[in-house]
């Protein structure tokens, strides 16, 4: 892990940045989440593609084989894990890379494991390498091997665990050592939603919170979204939090539009750090292209985060472009911006 810079005095910290997560938003999050694929919103294909590999195991009576999901914060990761583990019927139990950090934790909690439970690692690319390999024979032959005492008189223990299917998630794949990823039977890829699918969660979700909101002001939410669930949850809590303070009881598409404004969410949902990349791009003599470390660096924000949580939807939207020396803005981030565009270009 990067340190974070905070010499910075640009805030990282906004209404819709997708990195943060407090207490609240956890909990409410936790009565947002779809219990079943039948009830997740979008990702046709990998919802399609789940359909199939969990209901052959459970016609073969077999936990499921291993699963990684990958992609950008707020899809629907962790939903997804107790997704599995709900469609099959078995217990689900959560840690996570970043907390595991001695061989003994991970043997605690994989021996406490019951016939067909899904275990879950959130963020398993931050799990320490010597950990990677307590869990390759785990997840091959069901076998754990771990080394009790110390010095001369420490022996190994092989324990056998009971079937189990161990659900990974990470932002990227490429950032799960290749033999860790090759040990998952399948692995999921999830996209930025487009504009009807974020309607559609949105409007499931005003349904669950009680919120009276129109199929125009749910449009206008998701439009500002960034493509992410996560951030249009998030949205769709600030537009109520406008009308209760407003008197309003119905959300209307002007409601939605003016209380998305009073929190800085502009027309396409950038919110600061997307700005402050974009705004650095474009101050590039001659649009010239800028690397990662450097933008990063700029914005006071980790490389990664920038990576993971802001590219995908720059990228999308065609604001920024990737090109071999680096990161550039596009003609449509220089209007976006209402600045003038480079003359001539240089990569
Ligand atoms: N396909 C979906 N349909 C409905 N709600 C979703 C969907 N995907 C994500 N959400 C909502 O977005 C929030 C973030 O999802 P989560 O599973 O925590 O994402 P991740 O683990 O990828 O960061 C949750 O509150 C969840 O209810
Ligand atoms: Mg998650």
């Amino acid at each position: 892990m990067m340190a974070r810079k905070t010499t910075s005095l640009i805030p990282t910290h906004s209404a819709v940045t997708p990195a943060v997560i407090d207490e609240t938003e956890r909990h409410v999050e936790a009565s947002l989440r779809p219990q079943s694929l039948a009830e997740f919103v979008g990702q046709r294909e990998l919802v399609g593609h789940l359909e199939i590999v969990l209901g052959a195991a459970k016609a073969r009576g077999q936990s499921s084989e291993h699963i990684l999901f990958a992609g950008p914060p707020g899809l629907g990761k962790t939903s997804l894990a107790g997704i599995v583990a709900t469609e099959m019927g078995v217990g689900l139990r959560i840690t996570s890379g970043p907390v595991l950090t001695r061989a003994g934790d991970l043997a605690a909690i994989m021996t406490d494991l019951q016939e067909g439970d899904v275990l879950f690692i959130d963020e398993i690319h931050r799990l320490p390498r010597s950990l990677e390999e307590v869990l390759y024979p785990a997840m091959e032959d069901r076998r754990l091997d771990v080394l009790i005492g110390r010095g001369p008189s420490a022996r190994s223990l092989r324990l056998d665990l009971p079937a189990f299917t161990l659900v990974g998630a990470t932002t990227r794949t490429g950032l799960v050592a290749a033999p860790l990823r090759d040990r998952f039977g399948f692995v999921g890829r999830l996209e930025l939603y487009d504009h009807q699918d974020l309607q559609g969660v949105i409007l499931r979700s005003a349904q669950l919170l009680n919120i009276a909101v129109d199929e125009a002001a749910a449009g206008e939410i998701a439009r500002r979204s960034r493509g992410t669930p996560r951030i249009a949850n998030r949205l769709l809590r600030r537009v109520r939090d406008v009308a209760q303070i407003d008197g309003v009881q119905h959300i209307d598409h002007d409601l939605a539009t003016s209380a998305l404004e009073r929190f800085g969410v502009d027309a396409l949902g950038l919110d600061k750090l997307d700005r402050k990349i974009l705004e650095f791009l474009c101050s590039q003599p001659s649009g010239a292209s800028v690397g990662l470390v450097t933008l990063a660096q700029a914005c006071g924000e980790e490389s990664q985060t920038i990576e993971d949580a802001y590219e995908p939807f720059l990228i999308r939207e065609g604001l920024l472009l990737r090109t071999p020396r680096g990161r550039q803005a596009s003609d449509s981030a220089y209007d976006h911006l209402g600045l003038a565009r480079p003359n001539e270009r240089r990569s």
